[in-house]
């Protein structure tokens, strides 16, 4: 059983203590990340970009994840790892089961899937099934296309309204965590107030729950540039487990993220 779990998550929220949380992919990193003292590893499909070189994250397949979270869970028994559910492999509650079966045998914790209300049955059924859901909220990756970009979301009050409610509903699916991604940092408050369970934020300002990020964009090797709520750890620190720990005690002082890092 990983150390960490849905109820130590759950207190440090009510405690108001800060979870800290980063992708990996593999077990020499996952290992690393685990021993410097980060809570949460999340097999992201943001491997699409940063290892497999694709301009989105759609091509990832349900297969790609399962071996990254082998890869990951082999670097130890002890990580609390979440799992992906990529691009169309939850489009409906049965297919959301399936898939999300592969990913737990393959060592997840949990799984993670992006979107709002709609997901309701889906989140529903994987939860009474004894799979714990993570919802994700905001610039939803997989959705590039229709947002015409990697755009900022919940930028006006309709969007942002529409969002606290997804939070809500996400939450009263059965969702046990929730993260917010390139959101006003005003919002990601409101939604961290709105909901009780822990929410974790990339480019979402201070106010949440916890932070992640992509591996990459904390040592700065980010395919071209470093996203504006990211920050290079490895120049000020100079070497990889003193960056990561570096990076877990500026999430838990509350120095990272600074308002640079935000948007409003
Ligand atoms: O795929 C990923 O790495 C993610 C994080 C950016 C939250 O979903
Ligand atoms: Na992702």
């Amino acid at each position: 059983m990983a150390k960490t779990s849905v109820s130590t998550l759950l207190k440090m929220k009510q405690a108001k203590q800060k979870i800290v949380a980063l992708t990996a992919y593999d077990a020499s990193f996952a290992k690393l990340f685990h021993d410097a003292g980060v809570e949460i590893i999340l097999v992201g499909d943001s491997l699409g970009m940063v290892l497999q070189g694709g301009d989105d994250t759609l091509a990832v397949t349900i297969a790609d994840i399962a071996y990254h979270t082998r890869c990951v869970r082999a670097g130890s028994k002890e990580l609390f790892v979440i799992a992906d559910m990529p691009f169309m492999t939850y489009s409906n509650p049965a297919a959301a089961c399936e898939n999300a079966a592969t990913l737990m045998r393959a060592g997840a914790n949990m799984v993670k899937l992006e979107g709002g209300e709609w997901l309701y049955d889906s989140i529903r059924l994987l939860t009474q099934q004894g799979i714990p859901v993570c919802g994700h909220l905001g610039l939803t990756p997989q959705s590039v296309h229709v947002f015409g970009g990697f755009k900022i979301q919940g930028r006006d009050d309709a969007q942002a309204e529409r969002m606290i409610a997804d939070a809500k509903a996400l939450e009263a699916a059965g969702a046990q965590l929730l993260v917010v991604e390139c959101i006003p940092s005003s919002l990601a408050k409101r939604i961290s107030e709105a909901v009780s369970i822990p929410v974790i934020g990339i480019g979402a300002g201070k106010e949440t729950d916890g932070q992640i990020l992509v591996m990459h964009d904390l040592v700065g090797i980010s395919a071209g540039y470093i996203p504006k709520f990211s920050k290079n750890f490895l120049a000020e620190t100079g070497n990889m487990p003193a960056a990561v720990k570096k990076y877990c005690d500026d999430v838990k002082s509350g120095a990272f993220p600074g308002p640079e890092h935000e948007f409003n």
